[in-house]
């Protein structure tokens, strides 16, 4: 079995050496640009980690990963501009540095590319990848769309919110063990408990990320803290908020969801989390979905000593502060 390092390198030597294209150069810039800002490539390295549970052969599933992780940056692109982001791994967003046309069309590129590039992969029938592949991105759209129309409502419950990050988030960690799986020679149950196993890492890997765009470092997320604050994005902790807030503070709150000042509405929700202890009923929340992926993983045929890789980057995965 290889380590997170070890399958982190051959991610990084693949991605260093693919050429996705030259002209012209505000296409394929911004594209290279992203690619080049690194990340924890955490899709990728799931991809390899679930091959190298079945097969010897890690290589067989490189151009998988590498789709993967495209298809990632991709959705990043968009989700960019969708959330008015500035910044992304410590980097000014495609859309900031370059403009919006640009960002939206270099992205469209690279969801294209990603399919380009997972056709490179030997796997006979071929159809049954791109079938994972194709339904993710689709449910990843959905999501997107949902996690957007929830800024302008109020009534978003723990379920919807739920289902709402499963789509835009969880899926493609599934997707991204389910593809490697796949290429590794799994059984299609082995694969499909591996798909469920990403999906509830996916949901507690979500949780974290909205804990850490509230209470994170900017240092170390690469992105703006407070972001989800400034364009009322129902997370679980504003979802919980509005759940156990009291009638004056609810009243408050309303009241910053129309603020214009982002400096003040960001401060005075984080000081309502702090009043309701919220970031510590997110952190609970991340577990019971850990629980379940471990389950999942517990049904798979096979050593168990090949588990543990990814075991133990699950359980790295609830702790992470980038
Ligand atoms: C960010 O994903 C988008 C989410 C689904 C939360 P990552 O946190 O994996 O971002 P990178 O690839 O490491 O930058
Ligand atoms: C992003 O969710 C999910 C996708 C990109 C599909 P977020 O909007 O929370 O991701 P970040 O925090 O910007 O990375
Ligand atoms: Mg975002
Ligand atoms: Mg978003
Ligand atoms: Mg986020």
């Amino acid at each position: 079995m290889h380590s997170y390092a070890q399958l982190l390198q051959k991610v990084n030597e693949k991605i260093a050496n693919n050429h996705f294209g030259s002209k012209p150069d505000e296409l394929y810039q911004p594209i290279t640009y992203m690619m080049s800002l690194g990340g924890k490539r955490l899709r990728p390295v799931l991809t390899l980690m679930a091959s190298d549970m079945f097969s010897a052969q890690v290589e067989t599933a490189l151009d998988a990963a590498l789709a993967v992780e495209v298809f990632h940056n991709f959705t990043l692109v968009h989700d960019d501009i969708m959330d008015n982001a500035p910044l992304r791994r410590g980097h000014e967003t495609i859309y900031k540095k370059w403009n919006m046309p640009v960002a939206i069309l270099s992205g469209d590129l690279m969801m294209i590319k990603s399919i380009e590039i997972l056709a490179r992969t030997n796997y006979t029938p071929f159809v049954d990848l791109l079938e994972v592949f194709n339904t993710t991105a689709a449910e990843v759209c959905e999501g997107q769309q949902i996690d957007m129309n929830f800024e302008t409502r109020q009534d978003v419950s723990h379920e919807e919110y739920l289902e709402m990050i499963t789509l835009k988030t969880a899926v493609l960690l599934g997707a991204s063990l389910k593809i490697g799986a796949l290429i590794g020679g799994a059984s299609k149950e082995d694969a499909n408990h591996l798909y469920e196993f990403g999906k509830n890492i996916g949901i507690a890997f979500q949780i974290q990320d909205d804990i850490l765009d509230s209470f994170g470092e900017v240092a170390q997320v690469g992105k703006r803290i407070g972001g989800d604050i400034a364009s009322n994005k129902k997370t679980l902790l504003l979802i919980e908020l509005l759940a156990c807030a009291h009638k004056d503070d609810l009243k408050y709150l309303q009241q910053l969801f129309g603020e214009t000042d982002e400096t003040i509405k960001i401060n005075e929700v984080l000081k309502l989390y702090q009043k309701y202890q919220i970031k510590q009923f997110a952190e609970s929340a991340k577990q019971q979905y850990l629980n379940t992926a471990f389950n999942h993983m517990s049904q798979i045929q096979c050593a168990e000593e090949t588990k543990s890789v990814l075991i133990s980057t699950a359980n790295e995965l609830m702790e992470r502060m980038s």
